[in-house]
């Protein structure tokens, strides 16, 4: 028998007990006779004792162990004479009596502690030694719970768990596909599915009526913190239901979320903003509601005054940072060193400082009278103690711009705390979105989507203004899910490709299969994906989604731990009826 116990569980009730343990040797210290282990399992730690005067060739077996040894003990459980109330086990500690190596372990490449002195990349080659860490463990644990917490809720609405096959045929989400050659069919490729949009929908013309899987979807995209080319969605999809409908069922899966892993209740429905005021007052479609700091534009009080630059400008907007009217010179030149960096890509930055005595001092005072200033702090609401900034040009970069420092000054501020959490909808997505490199019209969320009724005229007319029945789940900037309303009428459909840019050819070759099931008796359906990802890391305060993911890619898409990707042998690559051209 390897255990009676693990390395969480003995208490005061424990003491005079005969047991076992078994686990890994955290840490040994040796106080003049005495030896302490400290031995950890996935549920805590457990200190043995060892006397050099009472058992001699015991304790000095205990001094030869090292770090990450896998040992088994035998022992009493006594009272501690010195209690550690940190410590689950810390009332009683383990006269050891027969110890035996299980496993020796080399040098662990970095420590396994809370605070590691391993780097990233490091602890990712190692991550099965990284795992052994509490914050990976606990993360881990965490992301069972959420998917446990998933499935509880959507069982109880009658939801049904069902999978879709991986290898597949492109699904246009916007993302480049990774693809799978086939040895059977040469020359001819699968790919891995950017999410089970079309096989849900098929679900949904099969009268599942609510469908829903915790799944692997995958796209080669480039890499942010929140982004992997696989990552999982809580992915789901429900018939003869509105958008109403359905921002109801998952306002309430993610109040459940909330409450079963958080603890946190909320009251009301969460707000819900149009995508055009988002954009307008917060430069983001995911605005982080946490704060306040509204964008607003300028325009109109900062024209005609000899200052060309906001004359030019399309557009002139800023932000209202409360009680920052005391940034230094040192402090304002950082902010504009900031904005100008070219991933925010502003070309400068104007600030007004509104003094405690009501005057102001701006960066254009040659420009702008007190007066002008005042009512440059009136479109604010902006008081005495406040600082104005402002960015002008182009409108979508500014207001981008201004979403990058909003975030900056709010995290400043300490104003983006981890432990509150704010969701809301943002609804009324464009359908379209123009590329100017392609000259072409894009699906904002996928070629499914359907138009508001309302606006179907404007599909002749003006295709450009025409808003969807698309919805994103944003909590805390992070942009948590996103789903819509689909189109299931073939006519319709078939017009949305049309202006996607699809010739009928390529339309019928790529879904054809699913106009065809539109012709028997489709019923209207709409859904919704989350990412487990993103919400496991929200909820764990983590920055990034690779530390809630057990065997996560690094920023160049590999795998450093198993090295991929790899290349494939000669013979692999004949089977494949493949060849690889030599890099120039
Ligand atoms: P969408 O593309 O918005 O919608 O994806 C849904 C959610 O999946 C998460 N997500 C990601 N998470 C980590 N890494 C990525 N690379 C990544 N890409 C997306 C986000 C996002 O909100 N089929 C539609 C859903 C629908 O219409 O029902 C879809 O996939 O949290």
């Amino acid at each position: 028998m390897y255990r009676t116990h693990h390395c969480g569980e003995l208490k005061i009730e424990n003491v005079n007990e005969n047991i076992t343990l078994s686990g890994w040797v955290q840490k040994i210290r040796k106080l003049g006779g005495m030896t302490f282990i400290d031995l950890r399992d996935r549920y805590g730690i457990t200190q043995l004792v060892f006397d050099l005067e009472k058992n001699t060739k015991l304790a000095e077996a205990a001094t030869k162990l090292g770090r990450e040894f896998v040992i088994k003990a035998e022992g009493k459980v006594v009272e501690r004479s010195s209690k550690n109330p940190d410590m689950q086990t810390g009332d009683i500690e383990i006269i050891v009596e027969k110890l035996e190596i299980i496993k020796a372990s080399e040098t662990p490449p970095f420590t396994i502690e809370d605070e590691s002195d391993g780097g990233e990349e490091l602890r990712m080659k190692y991550r099965y030694l990284d795992i052994r860490r509490n914050p990976v463990r606990n993360a881990l644990i965490l992301r069972h719970k959420v998917s446990k917490a998933v499935r509880d809720y959507l069982d109880s609405k009658e939801f049904i768990e069902a999978e879709t096959p991986y290898l597949i045929k492109s699904t246009p989400e916007g993302a480049r596909d990774f693809v799978v050659p086939s040895r059977l069919s040469p020359g001819s490729f699968y790919a891995l599915p950017q999410s089970p949009q079309v096989f849900k929908q098929l679900f949904m013309v099969g009268g599942l009526d609510r469908y829903y899987q915790i799944v692997k979807c995958f796209r080669d995209e480039d890499f942010r913190a929140d982004r992997q080319p696989e990552f999982t969605q809580i992915d789901c999809e429900m018939s003869f239901v509105t958008q109403d409908d359905v921002i109801k069922m998952f306002s309430e899966m993610a109040k459940y979320i909330f409450k079963t892993i958080k603890g946190i209740e909320f009251e009301g429905d969460f707000p819900i903003m149009s995508y055009e005021e988002a954009i307008n007052t917060y430069g983001s479609d995911k605005p982080d509601l946490r704060f306040g700091m509204k964008i607003h534009q300028l325009n109109s009080v900062t024209q005609n005054r000899g200052f060309k630059v906001f004359d030019d400008a399309e557009y002139v907007g800023g932000i209202c940072v409360e009680g920052a009217s005391n940034y230094s010179r040192k402090q304002l030149d950082k902010l504009i060193d900031f904005v100008k960096k070219p991933q925010i890509g502003a070309k400068g930055l104007i600030y007004a400082k509104y003094n405690e005595d009501g005057t102001f001092k701006s960066s254009v005072d040659k420009f702008y009278s007190q007066e002008d200033l005042k009512e440059w702090a009136k479109v604010f609401d902006a008081k005495p103690g406040d600082l104005l900034l402002v960015i002008s040009g182009e409108k979508s970069n500014s207001l981008n711009a201004l979403n990058e420092l909003r975030l900056e000054m709010g995290d400043r501020l300490g104003l983006r705390k981890k432990d509150n959490f704010v969701p809301l909808w943002v609804v009324d997505f464009p359908l379209l979105e123009w590329d100017e490199d392609s000259k072409r019209f894009h699906a904002m969320h996928h070629p499914f989507t359907s138009p508001k009724a309302e606006d179907l005229e404007l599909m002749d007319t003006a295709p450009g203004k025409v808003r969807a029945n698309a919805y994103d789940f944003v909590v805390n900037g992070v942009e948590v899910g996103g789903g819509s309303i689909r189109i299931y009428d073939n006519e319709l459909q078939h017009k949305m490709f049309d202006l996607l840019g699809f010739t009928p050819e390529e339309s019928e070759a790529q879904f054809g299969f699913l106009m065809e099931a539109f012709k028997y008796g489709a019923p209207p359906h709409g859904g919704a994906a989350f990412g487990l990802d993103r919400w496991v890391a929200l909820l764990n305060g983590s920055d990034s989604i690779r530390d809630v993911i057990a065997f996560p890619k690094n920023n160049t898409g590999r795998d450093i731990m198993i090295d991929a990707p790899a290349p494939i042998d000669n013979a692999q690559l004949n089977d494949l009826n493949l060849k690889i051209s030599p890099t120039t």
